[in-house]
């Protein structure tokens, strides 16, 4: 038995382990240059990296992890990187599906997953045709592929002027509540912690309209050096916060 199995002293206090992480895996690349290797490399060393932080995070009761793989603005970088990180990713989905099922971890896609390459979205619709019983269910990991905020709020800006136009929502009911309905989480609790790795220190169009009350956590690490020792030290930096909302 591993120390952080029994039951008497749990790795973190139970009471100060959020709810919902959301990460910003960044530095695969550098962490790849550094060594002298093409950046691809890093990205394979990244799916390494994500594997023990879902681990991690599911074993200290973390309900939601949201993990930020392919922005709309990664479409920009060379195609032989697009294409090896999508292939990757294709990849990843299908050897991780049993494991993560096994483990009570279901595995939901947001971003504009339509105009991602086929093979990605065969992997993506065989992942969501896993059925996880609700009293087997974990977690919940969030793969955000080919996501950025501004095209999130977007979708949901046309959805809720649509319902505007067709008579069933009337413009007086739009409250906050009626936007998180239409975003990609809806159903789920804001983040309480964001990660972000490889000392950039900047949101790079991620949840924009989930993040606004969450607390922000930077670290130098590059991604595929981030692991369980990283995550924890991240949760417990998170225990420490003197959340206000405002208030005194
Ligand atoms: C994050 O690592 C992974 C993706 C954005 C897909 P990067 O590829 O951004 O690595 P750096 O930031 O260039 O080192
Ligand atoms: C953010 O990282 C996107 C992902 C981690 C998928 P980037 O490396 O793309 O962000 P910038 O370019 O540094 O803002
Ligand atoms: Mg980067």
């Amino acid at each position: 038995m591993q120390p952080h199995d029994n039951h008497i002293a749990p790795i973190l206090p139970p009471e100060s382990v959020p709810q919902h992480v959301a990460i910003i895996m960044d530095g695969n690349g550098r962490w790849a240059k550094g060594q002298g290797h093409q950046r691809l490399f890093g990205h394979q060393h990244g799916v390494d990296a994500v594997r023990e932080v879902v681990r991690t995070a599911a074993e200290v009761g973390v309900k939601y992890l949201t993990v930020y793989a392919f922005s709309t603005e990664n479409w920009g970088r060379p195609s032989d990187e697009v294409d090896g990180i999508m292939h990757l990713i294709a990849g990843a989905i299908l050897s991780e599906l049993d494991t993560l099922t096994q483990a009570g971890i279901r595995m939901n896609f947001i971003g504009d997953l339509a105009s991602l390459p086929e093979a990605l979205q065969e992997s993506i619709h065989t992942a969501q045709q896993v059925d996880l019983p609700s009293d087997r269910l974990r977690m919940t990991l969030n793969v955000a592929l080919n996501y950025s905020a501004r095209w999130e709020l977007t979708e949901a800006m046309q959805q809720i002027a649509s319902e505007v136009q067709n008579g069933t929502l009337a413009p007086e009911r739009i409250t906050p509540e009626t936007i998180d309905d239409h975003l990609t989480t809806h159903g789920m609790p804001d983040p309480e912690l964001l990660i972000r790795t490889s000392g950039e220190k900047r949101l790079s169009n991620f949840l924009l309209w989930q993040l606004s009350y969450t607390e922000l956590y930077f670290t130098d690490t590059l991604w595929p050096d981030f692991g369980r020792e990283q995550m924890l030290e991240a949760l417990r930096a998170y225990g420490q916060r003197h959340r206000r909302f405002g208030k005194l």
